[in-house]
C-alpha cells in the first residue's frame, strides 16, 4: 500500500478541550450503513487484538459487527489478515509499550502482504503525542480512530482500500451515543451491555476521563430492548459496562433514572444473571444496593475500587471520600447484600505516597475482607493532573509494596474461596477449563472460578455444584447429578 499522507484528518485531542465539559444535550444516533459500503471486504480477513478493559471488549465486539457487515471475514493468524485492528489501552505506561512492540512485530507482514492495514483503535489515539508519533515514526499503521468515531469504520476503510491513502480520524470531544451498532459477540450466554460512556471523575491520575469524553448515559429503553433481545436469544448473564456505572442517568435533562431503577427493570426481563462494573464508592446508592438486596437476577459480588486506604493519597486522587465513607459503603452492602463479595483496585507508590499512608492501605484490605483486587503501581499518565506531582519514592519502594499488598490480597481471596467449602452452588458453565479438555469451568454468583466434571452439553447452562476443595484462585467441585 503507498503510504503517502494523502488524506489526513486530524483533530488533534486535546486534555483542555476535554476537561471545558458542559451538560448539554448528547446526540443519540442512529447507525446505518450506506450501501455503497455493502461488498467492501467481501474476500477480505481481519483480527481484532484487544487490550484493557471491558469498555475496550465491547468496543472490538462493535468493530467486528461492523466489518462482517460490510463482508469481511474473521482470522485469527496475521498472515491471512489483510486487516488488523489493535484496539488499545492507555490506562499505564507499560500497556502503551507492549503496543508499540507489536506494531513492529506485525509490520514484518507487510513484507508477504503489502495490503495488509494495521489499524491503530481505541484509548491510545485519544492522547496527544500518538498521532504525531504514528506520522513521524511508525509508517506501517495505515488506519487511526479513536473511541468517539467507531462507527465511521466502514468510510474509513473505504478510504484507506480504494484511495490507498493513509487514514488517521481521532476526535477530541465530548462525545455522543450512537445506537442499532451491529456487534459480533464473542460469548453466546454471557454479554455485556454498554449502559453508559465516558467519566467525568477526574481522578487526578488517570487518562479515561480524556481519552472516552463526558458522562453519557444509554437511554432506558434501549438497554431493556436489548436486554430483552438477548433474553430471547438465550443468553443467561449480562455485564452492565460504564466506567462509573453509579452515575448512570445523572445526565438525564429530565428523567429521574438511576442504576438502582434501571436493576429493577432488566430484572423483569427474565435475564438469569446480571453483574454491573465499575462502580465508584461515591456514588454507589442505597436504591443500587436495595436491587442487590432484592433482585435474584443482581449477583452478589461488587467490584468497588478504592485505590487507597489513606484520605490523604485519597484527597491528592480526587476521589471525593475518606476511607470511612468507603467502609461506611462496604458495611451498608455486608448488612443487605448477605455474604457478598467486595473485590477492588488498588494503586500503590502515587505521588509522595509514604510509609504510613500504605499501611493504612494495608489495614483498610483487612478491615474490608476483600476477595479479590486489582494492583497496580502508579504509572504517570502525560497531561493528567497526578503528572504535575512531586515523587520522592523510589521504583523499588513500589514494587516492595506491591507485593506486600498482593500477599494480603491473596490471602484474602483464599479466605473468599474457603467459605464456599462444601455449600451447593449454582454454575454458569463457561466450557471447558483452559488446563484440562475434560474439565469445565464456569462462575458462581459472588464471581468464583469453580472447576468440575461434566459433560460438554452443559455449557451454556446454570448447574448446582457441590464445591469440594477451596484453592488460592478457583474452587473445585462436584457436579450434582439430581438436583440439575
Ligand atoms: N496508574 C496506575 N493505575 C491506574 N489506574 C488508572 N489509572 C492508573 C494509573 N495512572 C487503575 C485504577 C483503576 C483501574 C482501572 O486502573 O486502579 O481503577
Ligand atoms: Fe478513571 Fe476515576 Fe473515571 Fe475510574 S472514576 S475511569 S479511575 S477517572
Amino acid at each position: 500500500m503507498k503510504k503517502d499522507d494523502i488524506k489526513i484528518e486530524h483533530l488533534v485531542p486535546t486534555f483542555k478541550d476535554a476537561r471545558r465539559r458542559t451538560r448539554g444535550d448528547v446526540d443519540n444516533i442512529n447507525f446505518e450503513l450506506d450501501p455503497k459500503y455493502l461488498n467492501l471486504g467481501i474476500g477480505k480477513k481481519y483480527l481484532i487484538q484487544t487490550y484493557g478493559c471491558q469498555a475496550n471488549e465491547a468496543d472490538s465486539e462493535v468493530m467486528a459487527g461492523i466489518l462482517e457487515k460490510i463482508g469481511f471475514e474473521k482470522t485469527d493468524s496475521p498472515e491471512t489478515s489483510d486487516l488488523i485492528i489493535l484496539n488499545t489501552c492507555a490506562i499505564r505506561e507499560n500497556a502503551e509499550n507492549r503496543i508499540w512492540g507489536e506494531i513492529g512485530r506485525l509490520s514484518h507482514y507487510q513484507k508477504t502482504n503489502p495490503d495488509l492495514i494495521i489499524g491503530l483503535a481505541g484509548c491510545m489515539p485519544q492522547e496527544p503525542g500518538v498521532v504525531e508519533r504514528i506520522l513521524k515514526k511508525q509508517h506501517a499503521v495505515g488506519l487511526v480512530f479513536g473511541t468517539h468515531n467507531i462507527h465511521l469504520l466502514p468510510e474509513y476503510i473505504y478510504d484507506a482500500y480504494l484511495s490507498k491513502e493513509r487514514v488517521i480520524q481521532v476526535y477530541s470531544k465530548e462525545g455522543e451515543i450512537i445506537e442499532n451498532l451491529p456487534k459480533i459477540r464473542n460469548h453466546k450466554f454471557k454479554a455485556w451491555v454498554n449502559i453508559m460512556y465516558g467519566c467525568d471523575e477526574f481522578c487526578t491520575y488517570c487518562i479515561v476521563p480524556y481519552t472516552r469524553g463526558k458522562e453519557r448515559s444509554r437511554l432506558p429503553e434501549d438497554i431493556i430492548d436489548e436486554v430483552k433481545k438477548l433474553v430471547s436469544e438465550g443468553y443467561q448473564e449480562v455485564t452492565l459496562l460504564g466506567q462509573n456505572v453509579n452515575a448512570y442517568g445523572k445526565d438525564f435533562i429530565d428523567l429521574e433514572y438511576t442504576l438502582g431503577d434501571l436493576l429493577f427493570d432488566l430484572d423483569k426481563t427474565g435475564i438469569p444473571r446480571i453483574r454491573f462494573t465499575t462502580s465508584h464508592p461515591r456514588d454507589l446508592d442505597l436504591k443500587t444496593i436495595l436491587a442487590m438486596k432484592e433482585l435474584k437476577s443482581v449477583m452478589p459480588h461488587l467490584h468497588l475500587p478504592v485505590q487507597s486506604g489513606s484520605n490523604e493519597i485519597l484527597r491528592r486522587m480526587n476521589r471525593k471520600y475518606t476511607k470511612e465513607v468507603y467502609m461506611e459503603k462496604v458495611n451498608l452492602l455486608k448488612e443487605h447484600v448477605k455474604g457478598i463479595s467486595i473485590t477492588t483496585d488498588i494503586i500503590v507508590g502515587f505521588p509522595n505516597e509514604t510509609t504510613e499512608d500504605f499501611n493504612q492501605t494495608l489495614d483498610l484490605v483487612k478491615e474490608a475482607n476483600f476477595e479479590g483486587a486489582y494492583t497496580f503501581i502508579y504509572s504517570k499518565r502525560k497531561g493528567t493532573p497526578a503528572a504535575t506531582f512531586p515523587d520522592d519514592v523510589s521504583d523499588e519502594v513500589k514494587k516492595e509494596r506491591l507485593l506486600k499488598l498482593n500477599e494480603f490480597i491473596n490471602a484474602g481471596f483464599k479466605k473468599g474461596n474457603e467459605r464456599f467449602l462444601n455449600e451447593v452452588l449454582d454454575v454458569l458453565v463457561d466450557g471447558p477449563s483452559e488446563r484440562d479438555e475434560e474439565v469445565l469451568a464456569g462462575y458462581t454468583p459472588h464471581n468464583k472460578l469453580i472447576n468440575f466434571k461434566g459433560p460438554k452439553s452443559l455449557i451454556g447452562q446454570i448447574v448446582k455444584v457441590k464445591v469440594t476443595k477451596a484453592l488460592t484462585w478457583s474452587l473445585q467441585g462436584k457436579l450434582c447429578q439430581d438436583e440439575r
